[in-house]
């Protein structure tokens, strides 16, 4: 029978990577009108990291492999897939992933991009399960790495004070005997939301041009008021229905990473979930919104703090543009 060989996944390693340079919000009132109080009230968020010009997405996302890899006890030589989630690539092609597979020497390793926005650690984690579940692959390394500050508008208030850059990464593998891994997953998607949170132009739809440029068109736009609706109710829907179809309780939860976009948009998730104590995780304050990175430098920050022990059941949920979302409940 086929499920015979199914194979649970689990994470052995994590390695996280921020840039040096840190933009606060007071720095921010001197590049748009704005207050310190408006960005921490509205968001939670008080700095930010900001990537070198020349400092690319694959550059960040090397550095947060290596480490991850080293925590794994493994080589660059042992991945034999790199899954690199992003909306910022060095190039339009070759992907992200190639760039990174060179900077690390993991020859041995096939590679790709995955897109889905803020929700890409959670589809790189529950597409590594799958390579690693059917035998294909024993050593994956998933990426969610960005450069959102490349893409923002530093004249739009709207949108320049919500992210930041950064990188972090997983090895994953065949989980050891006993060990359930990665117990349960949802993924989800609704195109029909496609213009409240996105980039219109640089694509196909509309190629790089002067019109395109001076019309800001190659910037991030969002509408914030739909989109943090959506957030609050997909991901703590997602949440609910992935609990429920792992069979288990939030009070059986050690621990829920959520998307760290904002503070409000976390707390009512944690409210719908009834997590709001120090299970939660929450490091906003220090990154702002780092989009497909940030979840996974939430748990690596976690791991290193000691904050995790052998069996705890961790969460982690996730919404971006698309609009996308995602949750995966894991046994550590
Ligand atoms: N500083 C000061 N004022 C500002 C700023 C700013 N940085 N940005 C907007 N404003 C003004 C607006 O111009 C508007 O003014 P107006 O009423 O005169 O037009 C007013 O503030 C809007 O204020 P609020 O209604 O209080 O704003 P709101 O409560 O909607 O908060 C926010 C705005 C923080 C953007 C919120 O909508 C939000 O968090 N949305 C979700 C954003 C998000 O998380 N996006 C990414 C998620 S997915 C992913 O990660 C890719």
């Amino acid at each position: 029978m086929l499920h015979q060989n199914i194979r649970s996944a689990q994470i052995v390693g994590t390695g996280f990577y921020v840039p040096e340079k840190v933009l606060t919000n007071h720095d921010l009132t001197k590049i748009v009108e704005t207050t310190d109080e408006w960005i921490t009230t509205r968001t939670g968020i008080k700095e930010r990291r900001i990537a070198h010009k020349d400092e690319m997405t694959s550059d960040m996302a090397s550095k947060a492999s290596l480490m991850a890899i080293k925590n794994a006890g493994l080589e660059p030589g042992d991945i034999d897939l790199i899954i690199c989630a992003t909306v910022t690539p060095d190039t339009v092609f070759p992907s992200t992933a190639c760039w990174i597979q060179h900077k690390i020497g993991a020859k041995n390793a096939a590679v790709f991009d995955l897109q889905a926005a803020c929700a890409g650690f959670i589809y790189g984690i529950e597409t590594a399960r799958n390579f690693i579940a059917t035998g294909t692959y024993n050593n994956v390394l998933v990426i969610g790495a960005d450069k959102l500050t490349s893409l923002l508008d530093w004249t739009d208030r709207n949108t320049c004070v919500l992210f930041g850059d950064g990188a972090a990464a997983i090895v994953m593998q065949p989980a050891k005997k006993g060990k359930r891994g990665v117990i349960k997953t949802t993924l989800a998607a609704d195109g029909g939301y496609h213009d409240i949170l996105n980039i219109p132009g640089g694509g196909c739809k509309m190629p790089i041009s002067q019109e395109l440029v001076d019309s800001r068109q190659h910037y991030i736009k969002m509408n914030g008021k739909e989109t943090f609706k959506q957030a609050v109710t997909s991901m703590s829907q997602v949440a609910v229905d992935t609990l429920e179809k792992a069979g288990l309780k939030a009070s059986d939860l050690a621990m829920v990473i959520p998307h760290q976009a904002n503070n409000r948009i976390i707390d009512a998730v944690a409210q719908r979930l009834g997590v709001t104590d120090h299970r939660l995780i929450v490091n906003v304050h220090k990154y702002g919104n780092t989009s497909a990175a940030s979840i996974g430098i939430a748990l690596h920050e976690a791991v290193e703090e000691g904050r995790l022990k052998s069996g705890d059941l961790i969460l982690m949920v996730a919404f971006g543009g698309g609009l996308t979302w995602g949750c995966t409940i894991i046994e550590w």
